[in-house]
């Protein structure tokens, strides 16, 4: 909503009808985009658990991370697994999936000279507990309450080009809430459990598979 609010504003500035045009175009693709997250938004909140079969968390988590292995050792991140057996939830796998990338997107993000990232997982017998732990440059304290809103990104806007401050990145700021609202699904929990400028950890718990 960031790029919608910015390229409006900007196309009012504009006195050429043709560079308004432009700013209104990308004004309304970004806006197609944020309907089309919402819309699968709702998709998500509709699908209570009637779809629910067995996950074994660890797979997940090794699908994951056979997807983006290629691209975070080119950016010098290295990821640790420390993975206990018998790790399995009643879900929906690839929402899982998605909640595991969003939180390692995360991490790649806040390492842009690369750092390490570790993933544990281990249960307490009533939950699965996920831990992704970052070397990473963490989250400001005031920031600490704000990271699950909805569009709440300090990253550069999509559509807007890259902001000082931003690296490379630009962001939408739902991963986190889209995440939430899945692991809430599930009957769960994320949390930011902690983060200073030496890292930051992540804690998931979903309740283990009767
Ligand atoms: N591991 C992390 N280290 C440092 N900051 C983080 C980390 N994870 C989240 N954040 C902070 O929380 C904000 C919100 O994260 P979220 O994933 O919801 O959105 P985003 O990454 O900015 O955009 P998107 O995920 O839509 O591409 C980020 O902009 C960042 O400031
Ligand atoms: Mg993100």
């Amino acid at each position: 909503m960031g790029a919608v609010i910015g390229h409006v504003s900007l196309a009012l500035e504009k006195m050429d009808p043709k560079e308004m045009e432009a700013s209104l175009e990308i004004a309304l693709m970004a806006s197609e985009r944020a309907c089309g997250i919402v819309s699968r938004l709702q998709d998500f909140a509709k699908n209570k658990g009637e779809n629910f079969i067995k996950v074994n968390v660890n797979d997940a988590i090794n699908n994951v991370i056979r997807l983006i292995q290629k691209d975070f050792i080119n950016n010098n991140i290295k990821i640790k697994t420390i993975l206990q057996p018998d790790m399995t939830i009643m879900g929906d796998q690839p929402q899982i999936e998605q909640v595991i990338l969003n939180l390692l997107i995360n991490s790649k993000q806040a390492m842009p000279k690369g750092g390490t990232i570790e993933i544990d997982t281990k249960s307490d017998n009533a939950s699965v507990i996920v831990l992704v732990k970052d070397t990473g440059k963490g989250i400001d304290e005031e920031l600490k309450v704000r990271i699950f809103e909805p569009f709440f990104t300090t990253k550069g806007v999509v559509g807007m080009g890259k902001e000082y401050g931003s690296q490379d990145a630009e962001g939408t700021g739902l991963g986190l809430s889209v995440s939430h609202g899945i692991i809430e699904n599930h009957n769960g929990t994320i949390k930011l459990l902690e983060s200073s400028p030496q890292g930051t950890t992540f804690e998931i718990r979903i309740p283990v598979a009767k």
